[in-house]
Parts: structure tokens; C-alpha cells; sequence
């Protein structure tokens, strides 16, 4: 539980508590007036128990998920370049450059802390020099011959306005890329009283997912249980015609490939 490179790392989870507790009072509003409460608001307990809390599965999992996708396993070894949309901490971006040498990344993320967090990372991981990260939206981005794989991580269900991105990943990826999608490995639909994921989900949505994306104007309001029907109407809107769930075992998480 204290070990933080190891898969049953919890300490994380603490902080996080502790960082939605003290914006309860700005939550009671939010639910009453329709509001929002930001992610910044949360403060850095929040956004590094993020990044310390899925540190771990990304560190030990995730390079062994994406080996098992026999031809993007291929693509990435032969020297790739991949966009990742969200990427946070950049364990993500981190872990796949690591397991492929020649693999170069682009991480895309919106908060700046974390941005800067993740720089730091690569450097003390030796990876710095093919795996850079930008506090931009992708959507803005120049994306040069674009790129073999984009993805996403935990954050499609985060985002205020997912259609737009989802478009802007499409684009990425052009006629020959591969955009993957990881995020809550929910049921499809709610059966009371809910399982162990999600009513984890249910709390994380009323306490940091749906407050941070309701907190922006005109928001779709999804929150943490994103149910694959909710992300394939997304999908299919940003321009997508084909929505697979992958066959990875990912615990909390669920991989769509999307074409
Ligand atoms: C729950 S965190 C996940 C971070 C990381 N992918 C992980 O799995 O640990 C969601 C991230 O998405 C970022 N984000 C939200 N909307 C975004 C957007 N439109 N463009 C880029 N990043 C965005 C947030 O700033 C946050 O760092």
C-alpha cells in the first residue's frame, strides 16, 4: 500500500480524499446551482494522487496491454510517433517510450503543473529527448505528418466538450493511424446496487469528474461512469464509424480502439 511503484500502491487515493473533502462546501453549491467545481480548485493533492495513483498499473501494465495488440505492438516497435491526449503526470507516454526505443511521443495536456511535472519525469527517466509534452489542447497543435498512434487515457469522461477532441484525434491520426481510447471499465448499464467499480466510479464522479467538467460552459456533464454507449455516441459524433472494445483484462479499465 506504501510501495509507490507497486500495482497495490494506495497512498495516492489518501490525497485525493483529502483534496475533494476541503472543496465540499464549493460541491454543495455546485449541486445546488448547477455549477462546477475546476480541477485547479482541487489543488496539487488532487492532480499529483492522479498521477501517483495510476503511476503504478501504468509502470507495471501498460507496455505488456499494448504488446498484446499484434499490429500496433508492431507499428510502435519499427519507430512510431504517438500523440497522447490528456497525459497528465505523462507515466503514459513514459512507460511506452520506454518499452519502445524508437517510439517519440507527443503529450498534449491542458494543466500546466501536471505539463511540467511530466517533463521532469521523462528527464529522470532518460527518455526526454523522444517524449515531449505540451500544455496546449491537441486541437490547436501543429501535428507535422501526424501520427502512427494517439491516444487517450482517463480523461475522454473529464473533458467538457469530448466530440471536439475525439475530431481533433481522428485528425491525428489521418487515413493510416490508430486512435485508442482507455477509460472507466464500467457496466453498460447501471443494476442496483452497483458493483465494487462502480460505486468507486460514483464517488469519484460526485466528488472530482462531473463538478471539474460541469465547471466549464456548455458542457455535456458525462462524469467518471462513462458507459461504452455514452463514449460510442461520442465517438461516432466526432466522425468515427467503428467503436471495439479490445480485449485487454485492464482491471478499472476498459481499451477502445476506435476507426
Ligand atoms: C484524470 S486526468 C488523467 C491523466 C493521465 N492520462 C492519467 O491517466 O493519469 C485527466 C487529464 O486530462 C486533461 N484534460 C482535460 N481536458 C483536456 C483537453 N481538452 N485537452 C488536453 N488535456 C485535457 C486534464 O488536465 C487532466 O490532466
Amino acid at each position: 500500500m506504501l510501495d509507490r511503484d507497486a500495482p497495490t500502491y494506495l497512498a495516492a487515493y489518501a490525497r485525493m480524499l483529502v483534496a475533494a473533502a476541503q472543496q465540499l462546501p464549493a460541491l454543495m453549491d455546485a449541486y445546488r446551482t448547477g455549477g462546477g467545481v475546476g480541477w485547479a480548485q482541487y489543488g496539487s493533492d488532487m492532480s499529483e494522487g492522479q498521477e501517483f495513483g495510476n503511476r503504478p498499473t501504468f509502470i507495471n501494465a501498460l507496455a505488456e496491454w499494448f504488446g498484446s495488440i499484434p499490429d500496433v505492438h508492431e507499428r510502435l516497435s519499427g519507430g512510431a510517433r504517438m500523440a497522447d491526449v490528456g497525459s497528465g503526470g505523462g507515466w503514459t507516454s513514459i512507460s511506452l517510450a520506454k518499452a519502445y526505443p524508437a517510439l517519440m511521443v507527443d503529450g498534449f495536456d491542458l494543466d500546466v503543473s501536471a505539463v511540467e511535472r511530466a517533463r521532469a519525469n521523462a528527464a529522470s527517466e532518460g527518455v526526454a529527448d523522444r517524449v515531449q509534452f505540451h500544455a496546449t489542447s491537441p486541437a490547436d497543435a501543429d501535428h507535422g505528418d501526424g501520427y502512427d498512434l494517439v491516444t487517450a487515457f482517463e480523461c475522454i469522461h473529464d473533458m467538457p466538450q469530448p466530440v471536439p477532441v475525439l475530431r481533433a484525434m481522428r485528425e491525428m491520426a489521418g487515413s493510416d493511424g490508430t486512435v485508442i481510447v482507455m477509460d472507466e471499465n464500467v457496466q453498460p448499464e447501471f443494476v442496483a446496487p452497483g458493483d465494487e467499480i462502480e460505486r468507486l466510479m460514483y464517488g469519484f464522479s460526485t466528488l472530482v469528474c462531473l463538478p471539474d467538467g460541469m465547471s466549464h460552459e456548455g458542457s455535456v456533464g458525462t462524469g467518471t461512469v462513462m458507459r461504452p454507449s455514452t463514449f460510442e455516441g461520442y465517438a461516432r459524433d466526432a466522425g468515427f464509424s467503428g467503436v471495439e472494445i479490445l480485449p485487454i483484462d485492464g482491471g478499472f479499465w476498459r481499451f477502445y480502439r476506435l476507426s
